[in-house]
């Protein structure tokens, strides 16, 4: 495992980390994944620690994962909800932050449309803040766990081409996943029609191009990217049809990446929209390998920001 001592308080970005921090979440979620494999999927590492789950946007994937971690881990969890909170009272995030830190959290998940909102709440209260998606703005344990199956799948990071296509410009995983890849090394370019693409797309240190063949030809990764309807404020592209024909990654497209080619999604996936089903669920799909390292790799998130690895002397 990576020799260095954990020192964030927070899991807020990507940007936060050295490729070392990045590195022994890694490791530390390496050590961690047979606890899932094992008979009773329990271990006493956060027993007597308490975290709150705040999600303010739905979750399928992120949320019941950090609920599965947090159990796995012997921490108590309480999963906030706020359509029967203070909050439609009137009461303000800020005080219902203070409110909650008053109860003595170890930690606080938070998922919030609004780009910053965990970073403000971090600087309001001692309990470990962790970020689980803030508007389009990052997800960085997507990016970690996205992270830890490239490393499994191809054995490093460094060196590699990572294709990402899609709506880039609403997406929080992509800017998670720049930062992190860039960090550790891997070439990334990203793809999607231009009325999706970030102006100046480029200064994040990623090639753009605006052809699916041209993003994956001779990738080791391609990670596909749901289209954000949610975020869109008019209409970016004509029909889901003509979306398909020119973004959509099918088995024939596929064969311009390399031959030993992954293919990733963050979910919620659209089945022909921009993957066909063939695809999501071929041999080269690694989609539900991402959901089940994506426990191991919370369980290592809220393992070293609860301060359980200094307190075990580890
Ligand atoms: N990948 C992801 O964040 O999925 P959920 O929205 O289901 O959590």
């Amino acid at each position: 495992m990576t020799e260095i001592a954990w020192q964030q308080k927070d899991l807020l970005s990507i940007a936060d980390l050295s490729a070392a921090e990045i590195q022994l979440v890694l490791d530390t979620a390496s050590s961690f994944r047979e606890v899932s494999a094992r008979p009773v999927k329990k271990v006493p590492t956060l027993r007597g620690k308490t975290v709150i789950n705040l999600f303010f946007e739905p979750s399928t994937r992120t949320r019941s994962s950090f609920e599965i971690a947090e159990k796995r881990l012997s921490a108590d969890s309480l999963n906030f909800s706020a359509s029967s909170s203070g909050l439609v009272k009137g009461e303000s995030l800020v005080d219902t932050a203070l409110n909650l830190q008053a109860m003595a959290p170890d930690l606080i998940v938070i998922r919030h449309g609004h780009p910053g909102v965990p970073r403000m709440l971090a600087e309001r209260v001692s309990a470990g803040v962790i970020n689980a998606g803030d508007g389009a703005w990052g997800h960085p344990t997507q990016a970690l766990l996205d992270a830890f199956t490239i490393r499994e799948e191809k054995g490093k990071l460094e060196g590699l081409k990572v294709a990402m296509v899609g709506d880039i410009a609403h997406s929080r995983v992509v800017r998670s996943n720049i930062e992190l890849l860039n960090t550790m090394g891997a070439e990334v370019t990203v793809a999607g029609p231009r009325t999706m693409m970030p102006v100046a797309v480029e200064t994040l240190g990623v090639r753009a191009v605006y052809s699916l063949e041209e993003a994956i030809r001779g990738a080791d990764v391609v990670m596909m990217l749901r289209v954000q309807l949610e975020r869109h404020k008019k209409v970016m592209f004509p029909s889901v049809r003509e979306y398909f024909q020119l973004f959509g990654l099918t088995r024939e497209r596929l064969r311009s990446a390399k031959r030993d080619a992954i293919v990733m999604h963050p979910g919620p996936m659209n089945r022909g929209v921009e993957i066909a089903s063939d695809v999501a669920d071929g041999s080269r799909s690694v989609i539900l390998e991402q959901v089940a390292n994506g426990v191991a790799v919370r369980m290592a998130v809220l393992y070293l920001l609860s301060g359980a690895r200094q307190e075990a002397g580890a």
